[in-house]
């Protein structure tokens, strides 16, 4: 089953936003096969947000996402990748529609709560980077047979 990274970053977690959102994830139907609290060091956010560093911001954005733990997390589902993106909500809190995640809890784009992979490509790339293969488990839920 596909597999995507999604991160809760420092605003998320300063805000006591770990329950909630991991809660409405599981409510969708994804299943948690890897998750940790982390502190990003200097090295892998330039690495992970390497697409972006030569925009005006890159500073600002490593600055911002090692400035307090992150909740790390691998989510397996079906179309995972695109769905966990839309349940997430547009990058602009204040475009992104109200019952995504960045819609009902940001308000600023430096400031946008978590981070979701955009395409197989950086999903693996992304996964591979935060969390070692012994860190993602391979189980079944229950439960499963209700959403599929
Ligand atoms: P991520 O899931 O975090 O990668 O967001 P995204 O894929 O929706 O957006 P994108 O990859 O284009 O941008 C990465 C991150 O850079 C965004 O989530 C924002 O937090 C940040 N960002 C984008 N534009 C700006 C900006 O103009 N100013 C600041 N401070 N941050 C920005
Ligand atoms: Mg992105």
């Amino acid at each position: 089953m596909e597999k995507t990274f999604l991160m809760i970053k420092p605003d998320g977690v300063q805000r006591n936003l770990v329950g909630t959102i991991v809660s409405r994830l599981e409510d969708k139907g994804f299943k948690l096969a890897g998750a940790k609290l982390m502190q990003v060091s200097e090295d892998l956010a330039k690495t992970h947000y390497q697409e972006h560093e030569d925009k005006p911001f890159f500073g600002e954005l490593v600055d911002f996402i090692t400035s307090g733990p992150v909740f790390a997390m691998v989510l397996e589902g079906e179309n995972v990748i695109d769905t966990a993106r839309l349940v997430v909500g547009s990058t602009n809190p204040q475009q992104a529609a109200p019952g995504t995640i960045r819609g009902d809890f940001g308000l600023t784009v430096g400031k946008n709560i978590i981070h979701g992979s955009d395409s197989p490509e950086s999903a693996e790339r992304e996964i591979s980077l935060f969390f070692d293969d012994s860190e993602i488990l391979d189980y079944n839920l229950s439960n499963s047979a209700w959403i599929y």
